[in-house]
């Protein structure tokens, strides 16, 4: 479906990607975890098409995006809810779910989409006349995720969706991410909280700055793992499920089973 081929991207400059790919298979939860200042949202800003790439290709169920315009992308069925929310706050809940959805398909079933969103987090059909400026920092998470529904996405990124939110509803925002995925939309996700993005996904690629080669990520592989059986986990599959993808930064792009992954940072 989603195909990155070895993308380069700057900033005047700053290279902040190097030769990164990844794919996003129909159904399928990826999820790229990474320190601050990887570029984790700069892939999700060139997917959408905010930025451009130098080098190498971006393509959608076959068809090359790298420089479609970004209203182009979204129609597609790309959705972006970006790090920060970005919702618009001096309009109310109603009119930013509204603007999600640009397009006449969207907009001809544009109440049934709200429903559905209202489904998921029926906080925002309480609070439609209120100004989104005002919600609290979980309810415009709530928004910028159902402004992100109202395209109808196939693929929905999201950057950081837990980032600041207190732990109980950390959970219930996953659980809406496993729950939109389980409809049957894609999910490409950036997470700093390795455990629920683990939970939820099926592969998960991993930054690993400083490693400079492919021999190096391999034997870094290679030290021994703990097993945590307190955490539910079970061992199901070999370490060689892991492989190095590309380089970045200086360091290496890994990707495999979010299992291993998980058990090898613990
Ligand atoms: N508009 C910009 N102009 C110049 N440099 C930028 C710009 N945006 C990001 N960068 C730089 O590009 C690099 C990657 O940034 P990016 O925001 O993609 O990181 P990130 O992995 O999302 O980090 P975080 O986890 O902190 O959100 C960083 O070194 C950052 O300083
Ligand atoms: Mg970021």
């Amino acid at each position: 479906m989603l195909k990155v081929n070895e993308i380069d991207v700057y900033y005047g400059d700053l290279q902040a990607l190097r030769e990164v790919s990844i794919e996003v298979q129909p159904g399928e939860v990826v999820s790229v975890i990474g320190s601050n200042g990887a570029g984790k949202s700069t892939l999700l800003k060139t997917i959408s098409g905010m930025l451009r790439p130098r080098k190498g290709a971006i393509s959608l169920n076959g068809s090359d995006i790298s420089h479609a315009p970004s209203s182009r992308i979204v129609e597609q069925g790309i959705s972006h809810v970006p790090e920060g929310r970005q919702i618009f706050p001096t309009m109310t809940v109603l009119e930013n779910l509204e603007m999600g959805a640009q397009f006449p398909r969207n907009k001809q079933v544009q109440h049934e989409t709200m429903e559905q969103v209202f489904g998921y987090f029926p906080r925002l059909k309480e609070r439609l006349d209120q100004k989104a400026g005002t919600l609290s920092g979980g309810e415009q998470q709530m928004l910028a995720m159902g402004r992100g529904l109202m395209s109808l996405p196939n693929l929905m990124m999201l950057d950081e969706p837990s980032l600041g939110l207190a732990p109980v509803l950390v959970s219930t925002i996953f659980e809406i991410i496993a729950k939109i995925n389980q409809r049957g939309t894609s999910i490409l996700l950036i997470e700093q909280n390795v455990f629920n993005s683990l939970k939820i996904s099926d592969r998960t690629c991993w930054k690993m700055a400083g490693l400079r080669s492919a021999e190096q990520v391999r034997s870094c592989l290679k030290i021994p793992i703990f097993v945590r059986p307190i955490w539910g986990y079970k061992i199901n599959c070999g370490l060689r499920a892991l492989e190095p993808k590309g380089r970045e930064h200086g360091g290496w792009w890994v990707e495999g089973e979010g299992l291993l992954i998980f058990n090898f940072i613990l």
